[in-house]
């Protein structure tokens, strides 16, 4: 198998690795061609002078719109768009020649396919992993969703070589069980035309081909059958899908995202980017030689289901992919691999926890609150690089300049001024604790910001209030709880625009604490601290609603996302 070429070449990796101008190394980027059906759900939308939401969207209308207004009122059911790329709601379809199509053709495929190739050569992308994990057979809507689309970018991309405009080459990754024929298609259509030769991504002269190497799209037959590809035998398989524990990455799969591992027991996954020390995600390793061969980097990534609170880093200004970033200088294997560029649909599920947060965050009264979506989330909590009207192109700039140094042999000691370097843009975030204490008749839940203060507290007999969703390190985790609401939370550490201070205040008898966000306390004692900085508009980095709760014995607590069982004012603003 693929993953044994690698031995050879792992000698002249670690000789060369003392000049690192010399190290050959390649960046492929997970990239999506499924937005056909979804793509042209919004251009009806707008034929019917509807207005074009996306998840994100509806999350900032606070309430006044639906995910059902997304395409409802069309008699429309597609995918909803988690947000709007830049270049608008692309798509790649078109007939083939002399054939009628299967759908209308995409408008603007050339500029697409143009600005797709200038901004991932400006970002140093060697080549695009087209994503066909989810279609094995070859069938009409497995043509208009990934084979007839990745045609298509290969056709555009073929035209801008021929006019001496660079291109990422292009790699498939189809989903291939035994009795899959895709991936006969593909190497078909594409790998076995000879205009492509130079267009097909390549390792050691031999075409790739990635295979999700998971229960449902592996076999061993079918790996063989395409590295001989009929009898030409010049293709080689590499598994990509290294996810869930050690075992996966020391077999030698690739990973495609791989989240960070906690410092506690440095074997878990965790999502706390703030707090942790480093983020040490998993690299991949020749089974041979033990020597490392892949690492991936990400936008961001989630250990269960992106649209629950702490279930996905979030993007963070970028500190999540620059993070990740910290372990790929260090390391510098030979192959990167990032995710992703463009995903911005994906699949949706039942919440996995039946707490009471676990819903689309930020969409407490939402009539699909309860589906939640997987890889991606609004704007925030996705993978994608790819800049979009909501959330900008930070994450695409600072991903641009983390390949720079890898592919430079350059490290932050190096370049401390680089935007893959620098923390204090991207370090505005600050873990909020919640802890709880029941004495005789009061029930008081205080918050703090300091680690050493938890402690302290627990010492006292307090208790932490833990997250219900699997994910952060920094807090604790209780799956079993069923409400969540009066859990942690993070916030800004600094005053940026739009934000405004969160105080904790504590009454003169010193029997309960408030949080508040005036700094008389609402005349009932004085601010102890300024645990953080809060926005005032729900969506971007903040989804989720702080509200201030009486509790029946008088205390206060607070709660998430969701109205309190005794209310004690308005919104005080949001939080993530
Ligand atoms: C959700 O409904 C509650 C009332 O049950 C209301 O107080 C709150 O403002 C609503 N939130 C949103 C975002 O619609
Ligand atoms: C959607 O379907 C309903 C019920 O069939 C119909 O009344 C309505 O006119 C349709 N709307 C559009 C925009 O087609
Ligand atoms: C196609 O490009 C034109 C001109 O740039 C633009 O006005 C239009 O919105 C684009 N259409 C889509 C669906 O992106
Ligand atoms: C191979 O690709 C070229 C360039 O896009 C195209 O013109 C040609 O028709 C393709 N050949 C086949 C057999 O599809
Ligand atoms: C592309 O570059 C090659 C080599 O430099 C040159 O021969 C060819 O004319 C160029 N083609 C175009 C369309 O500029
Ligand atoms: C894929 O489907 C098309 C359309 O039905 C058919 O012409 C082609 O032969 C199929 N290819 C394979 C390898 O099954
Ligand atoms: C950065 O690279 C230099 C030179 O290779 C090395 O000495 C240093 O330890 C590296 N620093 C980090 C943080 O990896």
């Amino acid at each position: 198998m693929s993953v044994n070429a690698f031995g050879a070449r792992l000698a002249v990796f670690v000789a060369l690795a003392l000049v690192p101008a010399l190290v050959a190394a390649d960046v492929g980027i997970l990239y999506e061609v499924w937005h056909t059906t979804a793509a042209q759900a919004m251009q009806q939308v707008a034929a019917m002078h509807g207005t074009q939401l996306t998840t994100e969207r509806v999350i900032r209308s606070n309430g006044a719109q639906d995910l059902n207004d997304v395409y409802g009122p069309y008699n429309i059911s597609s995918d909803i768009y988690n947000v709007e790329p830049a270049l608008g709601f692309y798509c790649l379809y078109r007939a083939r020649a002399g054939e009628p199509g299967l759908v209308p053709d995409c408008p603007n495929i050339t500029q697409t396919a143009t600005a797709h190739a200038k901004l991932l050569v400006d970002m140093g992308i060697d080549y695009v992993m087209v994503d066909v994990t989810n279609w094995p057979t070859n069938t009409t809507s497995t043509d208009i969703s990934v084979i007839r689309p990745t045609e298509v970018l290969f056709e555009e991309w073929y035209k801008l070589r021929q006019q001496n405009i660079s291109t990422p080459a292009i790699a498939v990754w189809p989903c291939s069980p035994a009795g899959s024929n895709t991936w006969q298609v593909l190497l078909d259509k594409l790998y076995n035309n000879a205009s492509y030769a130079s267009l097909v991504y390549q390792q050691n002269g031999k075409k790739v081909v990635a295979i999700p190497k998971n229960p449902n799209c592996y076999d061993e037959g079918v790996a063989a059958a395409i590295a001989a590809n009929g009898g030409r035998n010049d293709v080689t398989t590499i598994n990509l899908w290294a996810l869930f524990g050690p075992a996966d990455y020391e077999a030698g799969t690739w990973g495609f995202f791989s989240p960070c591992v906690s410092s506690t027991d440095g074997t878990s996954y965790t999502t706390s980017i703030v707090g942790e020390p480093a983020c040490n995600q998993r690299p991949t390793l020749d089974p041979a030689t033990g020597g490392i061969t892949e690492i991936s980097a990400s936008g961001a990534y989630m250990v269960s289901q992106s649209a629950l609170p702490f279930a996905n880093p979030g993007h963070l200004r970028g500190l999540t992919v620059a993070r990740l970033f910290e372990r790929v200088l260090d390391l510098r294997p030979p192959h990167l691999f990032l995710s992703s560029f463009n995903e911005h649909i994906g699949g949706r599920q039942q919440p996995v926890s039946s707490s009471k947060i676990a819903f689309n965050m930020g969409l407490p009264n939402d009539s699909q609150r309860d589906v939640v979506w997987v890889d991606t989330y609004a704007s925030e909590f996705s993978r994608d690089m790819e800049p979009t009207v909501e959330g900008g192109d930070t994450v695409y700039r600072v991903a641009s300049a983390c390949v720079a140094l890898y592919k430079a042999g350059l490290n932050c000691t190096a370049a401390p001024t680089d935007l893959c370097c620098t923390r204090a843009d991207k370090e505005v975030f600050a873990n909020v604790w919640s802890l709880s204490h029941a004495s005789g008749n009061v029930y008081d839940t205080v918050l703090t910001t300091n680690a050493a203060e938890v402690s302290a507290l627990e010492t006292d007999g307090w208790a932490e209030n833990c997250s219900p969703i699997s994910g952060p390190s920094v807090f604790c985790v209780d799956t079993s709880l069923t409400d969540g609401r009066n859990g942690p939370f993070i916030l800004y550490n600094q005053q940026l625009p739009n934000t405004i201070p969160l105080y904790r205040c504590n009454e003169p008898q010193q029997t309960h604490h408030h949080i508040s966000t005036d700094p008389n306390c609402d005349g009932d004692g004085a601010v102890e601290s300024t645990l953080g900085f809060i926005a005032q508009q729900r969506g971007g980095e903040t989804l989720r609603g702080l509200y201030r709760c009486k509790t029946p014995q008088g205390g206060y607590a607070h709660s998430l996302d969701l109205p309190c069982d005794t209310p004690d004012g308005p919104v005080l603003g949001y939080v993530r």
